[in-house]
């Protein structure tokens, strides 16, 4: 089964609701794991866990959540994502699937500029981006209701994610594992044109 790493940082938890609703889709096909960003493992800036780097360099796929903070991925996702640097020279995490995941107390919070910067990040490392394809405003059970099909926006101003929002999640866990699953397991060649 395909290994998937949920990465993120949250701070009053409605991001970590998203990732257990990735986890869960996930767990369907894969055997994911889900990581959340301590405050404290910023040192100088910088994330620094060596267990989770290597958990990370293992994965087939990675998957990428922050709250969005003033329009983008939090200061704490951010020193994680500075950190990555590292691996980006080594193009450690180069051919792996990557996706996203955000949440903003608004409808239209500038979402989407966090799952830009999450998908970049992404393209720097040579990973494979995997967006949402359920189209917004034609799903029956209303997923995707922000219409975003770069990754997961979901919107909360009470601390509890809406129900349609979760569902889109889990959705997007189920879909990293279907494309893990169906690139196999096997590591492509870096410099394979
Ligand atoms: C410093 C700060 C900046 C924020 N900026 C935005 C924003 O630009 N757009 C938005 O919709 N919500 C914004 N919010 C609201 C958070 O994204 C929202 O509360 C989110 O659910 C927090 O995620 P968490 O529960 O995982 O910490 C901001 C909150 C904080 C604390």
């Amino acid at each position: 089964m395909p290994s998937i790493v949920i990465i993120y940082h949250s701070a009053s938890g409605t991001t970590a609701q998203l990732a257990d609703a990735i986890f869960a889709g996930a767990q369907e096909l894969a055997t994911p794991s889900v990581y959340r960003i301590s405050g404290t493992e910023i040192i100088a800036g910088r994330f620094k866990n060596e267990e989770i780097w290597a958990q990370l360099d293992q994965a087939d796929a990675i998957i990428f959540g922050s709250p969005t903070y003033m329009g983008g991925p939090s200061a704490q996702f951010k020193a994680f994502a500075d950190a990555s640097g590292e691996r980006w020279s080594q193009r450690a995490w180069a051919n792996k699937i990557a996706a996203g995941f955000t949440i903003g107390s608004n409808l239209n919070g500038d979402q989407f500029n966090t799952l830009l910067s999450l998908s970049v990040l992404a393209a720097q490392h040579g990973m494979l981006w995997c967006g949402v394809d359920i189209p917004g405003g034609y799903d029956e059970q209303g997923r995707n209701r922000l219409g975003t099909q770069l990754g997961v926006a979901a919107q909360s101003n009470d601390g509890q994610v809406n129900a349609i929002d979760l569902m889109t999640a889990h959705y997007l866990g189920m879909r990293v594992a279907q494309i893990a699953l169906k690139m196999g397991n096997k590591p492509i060649p870096k410099d394979t044109p």
